[in-house]
């Protein structure tokens, strides 16, 4: 596969934080549209991969391709908000003075889209997870479920062409960890966006994902393709 015909191309990359090496030659390819799980002890690098693929790190050494641009190696760097990406952390990560609206609202006034097209856009992405009728509250009048939706429309709001999940519903109880998953499973599948979804639990990587990347010591240890009665496409 040359990086230009997948979404996502990690060769060689190297990162170590103060000497410490946590990724280590690693080569990782995602194609478009595909949802991969990452999988992997707590420590192995899951989120460090993350955050080099968010911009949010640059890697020592190794190159990051999102189709055929180099977004990061050892002497370039595309910021985080030139990736055309959106996240969703373990802890939401929502703006607490601002209302649900305004948090969904954030990265279309971050990219100067019109208001009127905003104000369209953030009541389709509230619609599409279930919380039109919460515009207007803050996130702390909200469930962890409801934060986490919250924090998910805010990630789909602009279209991006990639998708980084962080343990996303680890906070959750299991029945509304099941149900989110399902939802955002359903909701990758829809838009036909490439993500990489980092969790610790099988069943929801078995859930969402087409493919399970196992991480150990720095680098891709095994990788398995989710067969249809087990993976998302059920
Ligand atoms: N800012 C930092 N400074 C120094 N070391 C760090 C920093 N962030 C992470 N590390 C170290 O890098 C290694 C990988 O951390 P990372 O957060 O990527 O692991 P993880 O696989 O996401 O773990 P978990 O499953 O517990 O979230 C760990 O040993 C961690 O202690
Ligand atoms: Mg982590």
């Amino acid at each position: 596969m040359t990086p230009s015909s997948c979404a996502i191309s990690l060769q060689g990359i190297h990162y170590a934080f103060a000497g410490n090496t946590v990724l280590n030659a690693l080569d990782l390819k995602v194609e478009s549209g595909e949802v991969v799980a990452l999988l992997g002890p707590s420590g192995c690098g899951k989120s460090t991969l993350l955050k080099l693929l968010a911009g949010l790190l640059q890697p020592q050494r190794g190159e990051i391709y999102f189709g055929s641009q180099r977004v990061a190696s050892a002497n370039s760097m595309l910021p985080p908000e030139q990736r055309d990406l959106g996240m969703v952390f373990q802890d939401y990560a929502l703006w607490p003075h601002m209302s649900v609206a305004q948090n969904v609202d954030f990265p279309l006034r971050m990219r100067k889209i019109p208001l009127s097209e905003r104000q369209l856009r953030v009541r389709t992405a509230l619609d599409r997870v279930g919380l039109t009728e919460m515009a207007n509250r803050k996130p702390s009048d909200l469930s962890g479920g409801q934060q986490q939706r919250v924090a998910l429309a805010r990630a789909i709001v602009a279209g991006p062409q990639i998708l980084l999940f962080d343990e996303p519903l680890s906070n959750l109880d299991s029945e509304l960890r099941e149900t989110l998953c399902r939802e955002i499973a359903g909701l990758l599948r829809q838009s036909g966006t490439t993500a990489v979804y980092v969790t610790h639990d099988r069943h929801e990587a078995e859930l969402l994902a087409d493919r399970i990347v196992h991480l150990s010591f720095g680098a891709v240890s095994a990788i398995r393709t989710v067969t249809s009665s087990s993976g998302k496409s059920t």
